[in-house]
């Protein structure tokens, strides 16, 4: 029996540059991956971006930043915008669960978690010890934060590094990206970019980061803490969100076509 801790990237789940645009059809397949994990006796926890249904206003009002006095009111009302519109993002993920009779329970960072990076504060107790019929699923959020920012951005990835080294009986811990096959040797629109088949913290990146839309670290981030998780935890991967199939693969023969990251 397995224990897969997997983030589900706002790229995945969204479309990055619509305003709160869900693709249905992956979260369809996502759900079915989730369902066919726990009827082979695995347990399963979630963690998930926010793609359009956050990064638009963050990136608009400057909310990564933290408080600017020139336009607290208007980043107040932000905050709370964008914390509803997680919600909404969360609750129609457990809804596609739901329709598949898997129970899964939320836990929105916003309500228990402050300050940001994976140092962030709050209490990670209830989702370590959820019952194991249950899918956990936390996701990227606007959390407060002490002064002078009073709020930031918490993400998925911080979040992934918690879960990852705390919960003790995690196996695997895999990223499932939007819009690549894992690691790419040069960015994709370079012709000669390839799969990286497995990376160490010593290999050089050569990365793009999308500044237009990501208000958090891209895949400089998810490398950093994908490091981090692979000191504790023995499968840590980048997979294609877009073949869920390649999940079940890893989890039967120990290997698929993505990225491996290694101490
Ligand atoms: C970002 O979380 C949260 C907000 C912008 C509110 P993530 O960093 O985990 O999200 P994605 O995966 O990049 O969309």
């Amino acid at each position: 029996m397995a224990h897969v801790l997997m983030k589900f990237g706002g790229g995945l789940i969204t479309t990055k540059s619509k305003m709160k645009t869900i693709d249905e059809r992956a979260i369809a397949k996502l759900s079915g991956l989730i369902k066919q994990l726990l009827d082979l006796d695995n347990r399963v926890t979630i963690v998930h971006g926010a793609g359009s249904f956050g990064h638009l206003k963050a990136k608009e009002w400057k909310i990564a930043e933290g408080a600017k006095p020139s336009i607290l009111m208007e980043q107040k009302q932000a905050v709370k915008s964008i914390r509803a519109d997680m919600l909404e993002l969360n609750r129609l993920l457990c809804d596609s669960l739901t329709t598949l009779d898997v129970d899964s329970q939320s836990f929105p960072p916003s309500q228990w978690a402050t300050e940001v990076g994976p140092n962030f504060l709050g209490d990670l107790t209830p989702i370590v010890n959820c019952d194991d019929s249950v899918v956990p699923i936390t996701f990227g959020d606007v959390v407060n934060c002490s002064e002078p920012n009073l709020f930031g951005i918490l993400s998925g990835d911080d979040l992934m590094v918690r879960l990852g080294k705390e919960i003790p009986t995690i196996t695997h811990c895999i990223f499932l990206l939007g819009d690549t096959e894992g690691l790419l040797s040069a960015p994709p629109s370079d012709p000669n970019s390839e799969l990286v088949r497995i990376w160490n913290s010593k290999m050089p990146i050569s990365g793009e980061h999308d500044k237009q839309q990501d208000v958090t670290g891209g895949i400089f981030l998810k490398l950093n803490s994908a490091s981090k998780i692979s000191r504790v935890v023995e499968n840590v991967w980048f997979i294609d969100g877009r073949r869920p199939e390649r999940v079940l693969e890893l989890l039967n023969s120990g290997n698929t076509r993505g990225t491996q990251i290694v101490p």
